[in-house]
């Protein structure tokens, strides 16, 4: 059975969390600052901030940039729910926007035309490790959170995304581009964001009370972060590999292949199909032993009983996601792309 998803891990990743182990210095310490610092001086941002989870990093940046009651936070509706529920945590109202149904990044004339004199922010991720239009949304001059976690490596015009944002976040939850179990960052170059991020992630040893949070990230997940990361140039050529072996496989047979606009680069967290009918498909591949997705389980707009979102809607019916990473070997490779054009 090929996995859809998968971790990518070796020795010195092993290693390096033994040796947190053996030190007895499990919590917060040394090897967290030193993965913030490895982290944002990878995407050219000034601060680094880790915490628990992707969800948590945008938890507190809601907070950080003062989204409360009554504000109103643009979300794209093709999203996991972390992004619903971390503006529900702060008491903010989710406004959805659709989606550009070619990239399946947020739709930038959607967006436009949801802003109001209430919005207080817009999360911007960039779907499946494709930069997302984050000059055009971020000289629209409303505070963009970029959501990196799909994304951390990929460029827009020559620059990482991450480092467009008043703040950016990122996961590193087990199958991401780079893994430390669970796990996530803000980036902010604004001192002042990145300090309440760093207060309120940490509840203890503070003078005057106020709402603080236990997302504080471990000393051993963040050594085998600081390994992986080490490693991210090399699985990023590996993906983009395994991506053009897909590509060639497609073109053969005059199929599209993802959408890469000039001037950005794919990392290919994720290689997404975009089938004419996707029923059928993923149970199909799953017979031959492949794992396949459908990337997004359900939308935000349906969760919120809300309607009109086409381009959210013909992704829901035709993306699939077939497996790409790291550790995929060129014969895994080549049984999908096998399996994928027999089957389109
Ligand atoms: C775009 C996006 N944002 C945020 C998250 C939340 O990250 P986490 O699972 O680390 O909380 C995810 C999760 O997978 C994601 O894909």
């Amino acid at each position: 059975m090929i996995a859809h998803s998968k971790p990518t891990l070796d020795v010195d990743d092993y290693r390096s969390v033994m040796d947190v182990l053996k030190s007895g210095q499990l919590v917060q310490g040394e090897q967290v600052a030193r993965f913030e610092e490895g982290i944002s001086s990878f995407v050219g941002v000034k601060s680094g901030v880790a915490v628990s989870s992707g969800t948590a990093a945008l938890h507190l940046s809601l907070i950080a940039l003062g989204a409360g009651k009554g504000d109103e936070v643009i979300v794209p509706s093709y999203v996991c729910s972390a992004l619903l529920n971390a503006v529900m945590y702060v008491n903010a109202v989710p406004v959805v926007a659709d989606i550009d149904r070619s990239t399946f990044n947020i739709d930038i004339d959607d967006l436009k035309k949801r802003i109001t004199k209430r919005t207080k922010a817009i999360i911007v991720p960039h779907m499946f490790g494709l930069a997302a239009d984050i000059d055009e949304i971020v000289s629209l001059g409303i505070p963009v959170i970029e959501d990196c976690a799909q994304s951390i490596g990929a460029k827009y015009q020559g620059r990482y995304t991450g480092s467009f944002g008043v703040c950016s976040i990122f996961s590193f939850y087990a199958t991401k581009m780079l893994s430390t179990g669970e796990g996530g960052m803000i980036l902010s170059d604004d001192d002042r964001l990145a300090g309440i991020a760093r207060d309120l992630r940490d509840y203890d040893e503070k003078d005057g009370y106020s709402i603080r949070y236990n997302y504080k990230m471990t000393d051993m997940q963040a050594a085998l972060g600081i390994s992986q990361l080490k490693k991210l140039p090399s699985f990023i050529e590996r993906r983009k590999e395994v991506a053009g072996l897909y590509n060639e496989a497609l073109q053969k047979m005059a199929f599209p292949i993802p959408m890469v606009q000039e001037g950005r680069e794919h990392i290919y967290y994720r290689y997404v199909l975009s089938l004419d009918d996707s029923s059928g498909f993923v149970e199909e591949m799953l017979k031959l032993g492949v794992g396949c997705r459908r990337p997004i389980f359900k939308p935000l707009h349906e969760y919120l009983g809300l309607s009109g979102y086409s381009g959210t809607e013909e992704a829901m019916a035709r993306a699939v996601s077939i497996p790409l990473y790291p550790s995929l070997s060129d014969e895994e490779a080549r049984k999908i792309a096998a399996g994928m054009v027999d089957r389109l």
